[in-house]
């Protein structure tokens, strides 16, 4: 009989697509292989995000589809995972009665029990269990890895759903994550990329003879011959402390880019959105990053629209861009989310205002970004290339170490480091060519 096949569509942050690679490492381990389109697999598997409004409806189109298939060819399994699962939980069943199993995020080692079952009636799995870290893993490139350090979150923004879906904070044990890295790096990742909610919260939690810092534990994973770029993902403002700063100017492997999200440049709406710190703490942050790392990338998130943001209060974000020239921003419309303390506020915005001051920021954070990449012509700079260019297969991609996507004229293959120097810059990509026999000289 041939082996069953599977097909995950991931939604969301690089979270969810981290565990969709443990999703898919256990699924090849109990003997399914991965289908290239949704209509060839036997078992059809969604992970999702409900992280604005936005994610929620793209998702559902989708799942109209997996619908179509299931009448199709019954025999078929729908499974759905991740965030969104886990905020509407058993009512997945009674919305999608051709759902089979759903989950939430800290379930994903109970699919394999769900498949592996007699009876696949329909079941519902979503309580935090336990750290995927021990499932296989089948990764997306095999020179980049992702490592989970924490799950959930103990902030309490108040526009956020995810400590509601992930819940509280745990870090995981620092050995388990060191070995994972040497796992990682033995099998020739050379970039890895920390993951959790707030990474420099982490440790806070453990067992005191078991505790490290988060700047302790990027010297750790620093240490680890063959990892030649550390990254992680996401800091918060508030935590972002002198060694987590000073690391970056120290450690060998830990790249030249910090994400700083900022949300709002106004200290009402911070306070409003339960932040924690204000726009001076914040530029702050931003002044002890320059000091000590003065080349060192900044990108941010940032919320327009926020419910009683004033034309002031967005003022205030958009002189904060532009005063901090962030060299990328992810910019969002706030979107209501159920069970969150900011859908039920006072003051929601139009949805044609929210629409105009996103359009300012966009303006400003682009052209500031622009400006910022110019600093990078002229350069040579160490690229990992990653495949070939998205708009010109004759050309190469890769990334910088200050996490720019460079397209770029060359002859490496994808996983090798080169020197590219650079000729051109927009808001998000750089331009260049491989500078040949550059390391031979
Ligand atoms: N834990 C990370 C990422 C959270 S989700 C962090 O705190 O940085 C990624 C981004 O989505 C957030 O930074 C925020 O800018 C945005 N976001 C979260 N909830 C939102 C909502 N309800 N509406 C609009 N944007 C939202
Ligand atoms: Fe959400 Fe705030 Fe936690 Fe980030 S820090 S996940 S925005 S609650
Ligand atoms: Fe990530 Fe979306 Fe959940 S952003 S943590 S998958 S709600």
């Amino acid at each position: 009989m041939a082996a069953k096949r599977y097909h995950v569509t991931t939604f969301g942050c690089q979270m969810n697509e981290h565990d969709s690679e443990r999703m898919k490492g256990m699924l090849d381990s109990l003997g399914y292989a991965e289908a290239s389109e949704r209509s060839e697999a036997d078992l059809i598997l969604f992970n999702t995000c409900s992280i604005r409004e936005s994610a929620d409806s793209r998702f559902i189109a989708h799942l109209g589809e997996a619908k179509r298939l299931k009448s199709e060819d019954p025999a078929r399994v729908v499974g759905v995972g991740g965030c969104w699962a886990q905020s509407v939980k058993d009512e997945v069943f009674r919305r999608f009665p051709f759902v089979d199993v759903a989950f939430g995020p800290g379930q994903i080692h109970r699919l394999a029990e769900f498949l592996t079952s007699d009876s696949l009636s329909a079941q519902g799995y979503f309580e935090f269990e336990d750290f995927a870290g021990h499932l296989p893993m089948k990764r997306a490139r095999e020179f980049q890895g992702w490592i989970q350090i924490s799950q959930g979150c103990n902030c309490a923004c108040s526009y956020c759903i995810v400590p509601s879906t992930r819940g509280r904070e745990q870090s995981r044990d620092p050995d388990e994550v060191l070995a994972e890295v040497e796992r990682l790096a033995a099998d020739g990742v050379l970039e890895v990329t920390l993951l959790g909610q707030n990474v420099n919260s982490y440790g806070r939690d453990l067992a005191l003879e078991r505790r490290i810092s988060f700047s302790e534990l990027l010297a750790r994973v620093d240490a680890v011959e063959g990892i030649e770029r550390l990254r992680y993902t996401s800091p918060h403002p508030k935590d972002m402390k002198e060694d987590v700063v000073r690391a970056h100017a120290e450690l060998r492997s830990l790249c030249q880019h910090i994400h700083l999200p900022l949300q709002s440049g106004s200290s009402a709406v911070l306070k409003r959105m339960r932040r924690t710190y204000d726009r001076r703490r914040y530029m702050d942050r931003v002044a002890l990053i320059r000091e000590h790392v003065p080349d060192c990338a900044l990108t941010t998130d940032i919320i327009v629209g926020f419910p009683g943001e004033t034309e002031e209060d967005f003022a205030e974000t958009l002189e904060v861009a532009e005063e901090v020239g962030y060299d990328g921003a992810f910019t969002f419309v706030f979107s209501p989310r159920r069970g969150t303390e900011a859908a039920e506020m006072e003051g929601m915005l139009p949805h044609a205002v929210k629409r105009e001051r996103m359009q300012r920021l966009v303006e400003v954070v682009q052209r500031r970004a622009t400006e910022r990449g110019q600093r990078f012509v002229g350069r040579t700079m160490e690229v990992l290339v990653e495949g070939p260019s998205r708009n010109d297969p004759a050309r190469l991609r890769g990334r910088t170490r200050h996490n720019k996507t460079v397209n770029f004229d060359g002859t490496a293959a994808p996983g090798e480091l080169v020197d590219v120097e650079i000729t051109g810059a927009t808001s998000t990509t750089l331009s260049g060519a491989e500078r040949l026999l550059s390391r031979a000289l």
